[in-house]
Parts: structure tokens; C-alpha cells; sequence
């Protein structure tokens, strides 16, 4: 199963990922997350990208296309993987094709993940991610039984730097700009999937495995590399 996770900061990319990577067992990888990693590991590359990250811009596509390239080839990526937050511009989308197709494979499903512009904004002001394990709470809907404390693993919750109001508008704007056009890209040959993401995370999910169970029929899962 190769899949794209598409769509507007706090979409819910991140929470729908980790439910499809714990039911079909492929592995949920986030760009977002892959960079912050950089960034607090404080390599070379993570402090180069940081202040794209903290200013809500987008990494260059170079960086972001060979730290996915490099991603996608391990081993637990053999019966596929969720891409969530790449590509996120057309010249991403291309290079992710052309890398595929040297070895006979493509993207099977991209998903546009909708939800509104005011509920972007209140979900990232409101959300708290584990410091350890990288699990998404909100203050009012999915709240940690301790508050600031992971439910799964014990981990301090955090705010992300880049989820100050300000900066969620920029992220928004950016995303229509550069992101928005990557919807076309997959609809053109009828890879893309429209989910209607305003509702409880549990019907989300429900809409998004009707589509992967098809998938599943079409192919069985471990055919569905
Ligand atoms: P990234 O980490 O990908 O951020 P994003 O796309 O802005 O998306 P978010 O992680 O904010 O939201 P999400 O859709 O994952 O929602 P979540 O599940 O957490 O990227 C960060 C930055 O890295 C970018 O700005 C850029 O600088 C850089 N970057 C990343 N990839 C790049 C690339 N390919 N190229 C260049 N630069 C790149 O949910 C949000 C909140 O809502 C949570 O609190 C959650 O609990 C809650 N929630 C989820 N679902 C529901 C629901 N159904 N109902 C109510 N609440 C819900
Ligand atoms: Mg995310």
C-alpha cells in the first residue's frame, strides 16, 4: 500500500496516519516530523531547515525530496508505507513519480483531507504532541487523562514551535499556494480522494478504510507493496 496524506495544517494528516499505520502495519511517515527530528538532533541539514520550519515556509524541495528518497528505500518500507505532509509541491509530486517508477511502482491513493480555514486554526492553537512517542492531543477534544502527559508512554506534551497562531496563518496561505495545486496533480489521473475531515476522528477513519479496503480487495495487502 503506498498511500499521500493530503491536506490543510491540522487536517487530522497526522492523526488518521498513525490509525492506518496501527490496522494495515506499514509504516506512517511524516515530513514534518522527519524535520523536527533534524532539527533537535541539530545536524548540519536541521539547522539549515529550522528557520524555514519556525517561519512556516516550506523546506527546499531538494532537501525534503532526498530526505523522503532515503526514507522510503529501508527495509520497513518493502510493503509500503503513508506518506503524510510529502509532496506538498507539484515538483515533489513529479519527483516522487519518477523515483517510483525505476522500480515499477507508483502512488496508489492520494487523500485530500478537508476541513475549513477557522478549523485549522482552533485545532493547532489547541494542540499538544508527545515529546517521546510523537502522540497528537487536543486541549478540548483528545485530551491526556494527566495533563502534559503522554497517555501511551509517560512523555512530556509540548507545543510545536511552528503552531503559534501567526505562524499557522503563514503555514495556511503557503499551503494554498504551493500545496493546493498537488490536489490537481492526482486528480488528473483519478489517484485522488476527497474525505470530509470535520467530523469525529473515528468516522474519518471509517471513510478512509472504505477506499483502503478496495485497495486491499483489489490486491491483498502484501501484494499492495
Ligand atoms: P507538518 O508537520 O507536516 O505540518 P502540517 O502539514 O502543517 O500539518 P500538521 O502536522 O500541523 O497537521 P496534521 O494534518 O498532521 O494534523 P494532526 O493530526 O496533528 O509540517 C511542518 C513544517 O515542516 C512545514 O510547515 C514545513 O516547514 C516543513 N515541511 C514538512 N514537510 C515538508 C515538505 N514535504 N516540503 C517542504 N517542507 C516541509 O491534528 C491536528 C489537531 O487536531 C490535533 O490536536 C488533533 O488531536 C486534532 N484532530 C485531529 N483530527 C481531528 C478531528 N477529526 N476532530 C477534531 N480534532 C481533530
Ligand atoms: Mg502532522
Amino acid at each position: 500500500m503506498r498511500l499521500v496524506l493530503l491536506g490543510l495544517p491540522g487536517a487530522g494528516k497526522g492523526t488518521q496516519g498513525d490509525l492506518i499505520a496501527q490496522k494495515y502495519g506499514i509504516p506512517h511517515i511524516s515530513s514534518g516530523s522527519l524535520i523536527r527530528e533534524a532539527v533537535a538532533s541539530g545536524t548540519p541539514v536541521g539547522r539549515e531547515v529550522d528557520s524555514y520550519i519556525r517561519k512556516g515556509e516550506l523546506i527546499p524541495d531538494g532537501l525534503a525530496i532526498e530526505m523522503i528518497s532515503e526514507r522510503i528505500g529501508r527495509a520497513d518500507c518493502s510493503q509500503g508505507w503513508i506518506l503524510d505532509g510529502f509532496p506538498r509541491t507539484v515538483l515533489q509530486a513529479i519527483a516522487l513519480d519518477q523515483r517510483l517508477a525505476q522500480i515499477d511502482l507508483d502512488v496508489q491513493m492520494a487523500f485530500d483531507i478537508r476541513i475549513t480555514q477557522e478549523e485549522a486554526i482552533e485545532r493547532i492553537a489547541k494542540r499538544r504532541m508527545c515529546s517521546k512517542c510523537g502522540a497528537v492531543y487536543h486541549l478540548e477534544h483528545y485530551r491526556s487523562q494527566n495533563q502534559n502527559v503522554c497517555d501511551n508512554c509517560g512523555g512530556e506534551l509540548y507545543r510545536r514551535s511552528d503552531d503559534t497562531e501567526e505562524t499557522a496563518r503563514t503555514r495556511l496561505v503557503v499551503y494554498m499556494k504551493q500545496t493546493h495545486p498537488v490536489l490537481h496533480y492526482y486528480s488528473m489521473d483519478g489517484r485522488l480522494y476527497s474525505i470530509n475531515g470535520q467530523r469525529p476522528i473515528a468516522e474519518v477513519f471509517a471513510d478512509l478504510d472504505y477506499y483502503l479496503q478496495r485497495l486491499v480487495d483489489a490486491q491483498g495487502v502484501g501484494e499492495a507493496r
